[in-house]
């Protein structure tokens, strides 16, 4: 495939997977465009090093961006965790420095928040298309070879026999006497041999208190209906940014 023919694949994929987009120009399209015309130069699209950063690219830039803005919306309409969360942010990162990712160890709420809101909103619903190798038996089920597979990760994080209150928005369910603890019913990476290898990462870009440091982000006016695609994408919305501190 010629690079040219996969810029056009990518932008029509991504067009198709965000439906908000409509005719708008948008930010993600225009720097792969940018990073693709920068790699002609540096790597030849035949090479493994041109995939693998079109894996990256394709699979590391909705996933992260939109779980934050799910988080922004999430904590405009429970003001309690928004503020458990800045209280944390207040007392283990204070105003004179920048936060460090070595502070995660010492932040388990914010921790806690971003599983949380991975686990309300299943951001990837279905995971993506498996199919079997061969012949399989699951339970009381047989799978013949080369039937296509969706694992039904939303309903995982909804199911009330694995979670209390699984309707509800709780980072808390990730806190056991107030520490982050790792749980195996979390899924939103998916499982198995195929779990997103981009998983450690991503937790790190998640790391959502530069922000909320300074400002009291608020959404105008949210609306939860997601928009669905290969991922449940946010609507657009307005944002307030009010700043928390002033000078001293
Ligand atoms: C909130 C962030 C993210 C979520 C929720 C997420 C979720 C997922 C899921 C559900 C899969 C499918 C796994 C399967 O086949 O069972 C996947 C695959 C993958 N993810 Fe992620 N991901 C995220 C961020 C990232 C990032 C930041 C990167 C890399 C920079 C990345 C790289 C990949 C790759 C390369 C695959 C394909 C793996 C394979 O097929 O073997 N992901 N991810």
């Amino acid at each position: 495939m010629s690079y040219r023919t996969t810029m056009c694949a990518f932008s029509d994929a991504h067009r198709n997977f965000s439906p908000r987009l409509g005719n708008k120009k948008d930010i993600i399209i225009e720097s792969y465009k940018k990073v693709f015309d920068d790699l002609t130069n540096a790597a030849s699209p035949k090479s493994e090093l041109f995939w693998v950063l079109v894996d990256l690219f394709v699979t590391g830039t909705d996933t992260t961006s939109q779980t934050l803005v799910w988080a922004v919306l999430l904590m405009t309409k429970y003001p309690d965790v928004k503020v458990k969360f800045c209280s944390e942010i207040d007392t283990i990162i204070g105003r004179d420095r920048f936060p460090l990712l070595s502070d995660k160890v010492e932040m388990s709420y914010c921790v806690s928040l971003i599983y949380g809101v991975m686990r309300y909103m299943s951001l990837v619903p279905f995971s993506v298309f498996h199919s079997t190798t061969k012949d399989t038996e699951l339970g009381s089920y047989f799978i013949p070879m080369d039937t296509m597979i969706l694992r039904n990760l939303w309903y995982a994080h909804h199911n009330q026999e694995l979670w209390d209150a699984p309707e509800k928005f709780r980072p808390e369910c990730f806190l056991v006497k107030g520490k982050f603890m790792e749980n195996t019913n979390f899924l939103a990476f998916s499982y198995g041999k195929r779990v997103c290898p981009g998983r450690a990462f991503a937790m790190d870009e998640l790391f959502l208190t530069s922000v909320y440091q300074e400002f009291d982000v608020t959404v105008y006016n949210p609306d939860f209906e997601p928009l669905v695609g290969m991922l449940l994408y946010p609507k657009s919305h307005n944002v307030i940014f009010k700043k928390r501190h002033f000078p001293r």
